[in-house]
């Protein structure tokens, strides 16, 4: 069974650069890894620095325009299963996919449905899934995944961030997807809120695994348009990383 984990967290907080950092730390191991982006604005492969034409969206356009149009006696979930794997993008360490989302405005819950037993057939190939997921909980409680081990809720160093944070704890009881543990990440750490990031983490009883401080490094590579994934082994946001990996099991 693969381990499941999801990024999740107020928009901007650090969701995307996380879940690249905690991939590149995975692809120094020696686990089987897919990575998915699930956040429909698809900006995981630009930080991975990685090149992706097709998304799980386009795939649910084509079954949905040729639905009438397939062959009767064809299996429609083994023709949407070989879809999935022609874009499943294989990089060095580990696979990606991409949501992406559909152009039509059409209800995609027949492929949604489709979806969903693949997805969870596809997980059993790999040792770790790590998904970026969107702000919200959209995803999950669309029921793409049944269970996940470990929802990461990353937070800024403001209370809003905080309080998003308890916010969706307290959502996670409403959904129809299992989920094992929730930990938060406090990201863009800065002298002057470290304190208080921890002080109100612990006032709203949530788990603080890790808190990263704002890294230079990660800011020039953001205003040059250049991908996280290969960011040096001494960058703070790197070093951190790492040790939140380990407390992740990973
Ligand atoms: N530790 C850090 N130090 C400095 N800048 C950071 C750090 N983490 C993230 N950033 C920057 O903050 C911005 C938002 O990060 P990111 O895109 O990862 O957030 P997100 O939560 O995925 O956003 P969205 O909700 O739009 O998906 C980016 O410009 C990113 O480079
Ligand atoms: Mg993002």
């Amino acid at each position: 069974m693969a381990k499941i984990i999801a990024v999740t967290g107020k928009g901007g907080t650090g969701k995307t650069a996380i879940t690249s950092l905690l991939i590149r730390y995975l692809t120094k191991g020696d686990k089987v890894v897919l990575a998915v982006d699930a956040d429909p604005d698809t900006n995981l492969p630009e930080t991975l620095g990685c090149e992706t034409s097709k998304t799980i969206g386009d795939i649910k356009e084509y079954m949905h325009d040729e639905r009438d149009n397939l062959p009767p006696d064809i299996n429609k979930e083994s023709v949407l299963e070989s879809k999935l794997y022609e874009i499943l993008e294989e990089m060095p360490g580990y696979d990606l996919l991409v949501m992406g989302r559909p152009e039509g405005s059409g209800c995609y819950c027949y492929v949604n449905n489709l979806l969903r037993g693949i997805m969870n057939k596809l997980v059993n190939n790999y040792d770790v899934l790590i998904i970026d997921a969107e702000a919200g909980l959209e995803h999950f409680s669309r029921k793409i995944f049944r269970n996940v081990d470990d929802l990461v809720v990353v937070t800024d160093g403001s209370r809003r961030g905080l309080r998003t944070a308890e916010r969706i704890r307290e959502l996670v009881g409403e959904l129809e997807t299992d989920i094992s543990n929730i930990y938060v990440i406090a990201n863009k750490v800065t002298d002057a809120n470290h304190e208080k990031i921890a002080g109100t983490a612990k006032e709203l009883g949530l788990e603080l695994i890790g808190m990263i401080p704002v890294d230079e490094m990660i800011v020039e590579r953001d205003l040059a348009g250049e991908p996280l994934f290969d960011l040096p082994d001494d960058s703070a946001a790197v070093q951190e990383i790492e040790k939140i990996a380990q407390k992740l099991g990973l």
